[in-house]
């Protein structure tokens, strides 16, 4: 990836020395012990509510565990940019956008109508049974073994499946098209970026040619035979689009399936509980998101402004911790612990503004459905005893595997 590495010594003459902090996000024994300890911990530690963090593979940015500060941030098209902010390594001869991440107002909203209308909660809905349907298919595969990695049998195919249907490709590129994502935001594998990227490119290309002969009703047609303003889009906004999706899409999911059901075989009284209760599963999905955040939103400063009184200069970096301004004190009682009656505020797992996730209905439909039908279906499981929880520093948190018994 194209992030500078962090330094002390990079660390610009306007940021005040009290706000240097080096959290050790992605990279500290304590964060790749159990993430899920160090974000909220991040508050406990009195951590100021916008510092400056040096961190070697993140790079050096402004941070904020804060909810408010994260909310106000990622509305605030004036002073914040995505557009520089992005962290894939591109060819400065044959350019291309990450489409819609990228993209500024008011042009961002023009290209996401064209796929918008296709993710909409209605539209998603229509994909309910099938999914439920493939939930307990691949239940059936394992349920009479009384074991399974759980990201390989089940939280990884699901929504990925899942999601090669929505875009139009083939089911049975899934594992190379795993291993290339993984690959490209895991910060352990920066040197093959390049690499990968072209390897991808070279794939999405002929899935474009393709779908512009034989349209499919899938989304990479959408995109190929889309129209902004009457005028087709540009080839490599074309690409810059399906490139983004496929990026965004594969693994986030399963990070968050992963997460949860570490906690959930940790937790039989809390499986019971909802078990108990499965006419709640949109708040027990909804809480279980707060606490399983799994991705953050990085910014660029385009113009020097003062934020909680604090300087920002044009050229700073700037990121919204998501996963621990979901548990900010100031807005959840007693963040660490899940309760499924809480009042609902908004959460940022899928952040907010206008750059809030397209996936975000999907995500959560395939979230519950896997609840859902995993607790009815086996709802005595733990971890294989002895297993270690390991995670790896990368864009999306999860645990590399998830060895269960039941
Ligand atoms: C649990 C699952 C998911 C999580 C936690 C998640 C999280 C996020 C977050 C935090 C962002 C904002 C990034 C930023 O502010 O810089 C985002 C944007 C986005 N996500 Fe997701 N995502 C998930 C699933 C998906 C899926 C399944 C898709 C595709 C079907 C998707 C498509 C997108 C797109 C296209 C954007 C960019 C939106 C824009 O810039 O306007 N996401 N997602």
């Amino acid at each position: 990836m194209a992030t500078p590495e962090g330094t002390t010594d990079s660390v610009p003459d306007h940021v005040p020395a009290h706000l240097v902090r080096s959290i050790g996000m992605l990279v500290s024994p304590e964060f790749l012990a159990d993430p899920y300890e160090f974000f909220p911990r991040l508050h406990e530690d009195d951590n100021p509510p916008l510092f400056y963090d040096v961190n070697p593979v993140m790079g050096n940015t402004w941070m904020t565990i804060k909810h408010d500060i994260a909310f106000k941030a990622l509305r605030d098209a004036e002073h914040m940019t995505t557009q520089t902010a992005g962290i894939f390594p591109r060819d400065p001869d044959h350019y291309f956008r990450l489409i819609p991440q990228e993209l500024n107002p008011p042009i961002h909203r023009k290209f996401r109508n064209v796929l918008d209308p296709f993710l909409s909660p209605k539209a998603v809905m229509e994909l309910e049974r099938d999914i439920r349907a493939l939930a307990n298919q691949l239940i059936d595969g394992v349920i009479d073994r009384g074991a399974c990695e759980f990201t390989e049998e089940f939280a990884r195919p699901l929504p990925v499946t899942v999601f090669l249907r929505f875009m139009g490709l083939p089911l049975d590129m899934t594992e190379t098209f795993v291993r290339w994502v993984v690959s490209l935001i895991s910060f352990a594998e920066r040197d093959k970026a390049i690499e990968i990227m072209s390897e991808i490119e070279e794939y999405l290309l002929s899935v474009i040619e393709e779908k512009r002969t034989n349209p499919d009703g899938a989304a990479i047609s959408h995109i190929v035979h889309g129209r902004i303003d009457g005028e087709p889009l540009a080839e490599r906004d074309i690409y810059g689009f399906v490139f983004f999706l496929f990026i965004a899409g594969i693994d986030t999911v399963y990070a968050a399936l992963n997460n949860t059901w570490v906690w959930l075989a940790r937790n039989p009284d809390r499986r019971a509980e909802m078990r108990a209760d499965p006419d709640n599963i949109d708040a027990q999905a909804e809480e279980l998101l707060r606490v399983f955040g799994v991705t953050f939103s990085g910014r660029v400063v385009t113009q020097d402004f003062e934020m909680n009184g604090v300087l920002l200069k044009a050229g700073d970096r700037f990121q919204s911790l998501l996963p621990s301004c979901n548990y900010d004190p100031a807005v959840w009682d007693n963040p660490r612990e899940v309760r499924f009656d809480r009042p609902r505020k908004p959460i940022l797992t899928f952040t907010g503004g206008i750059h809030a996730c397209m996936g975000g209905h999907l995500a959560r439909l395939e979230y519950k459905i896997a609840l859902k039908e995993w607790l009815r279906r086996i709802p005595e499981f733990s971890l294989q005893p002895g297993c270690e929880i390991t995670y790896r520093p990368s864009g999306v948190i999860g645990p590399d595997a998830v060895p269960l018994v039941w």
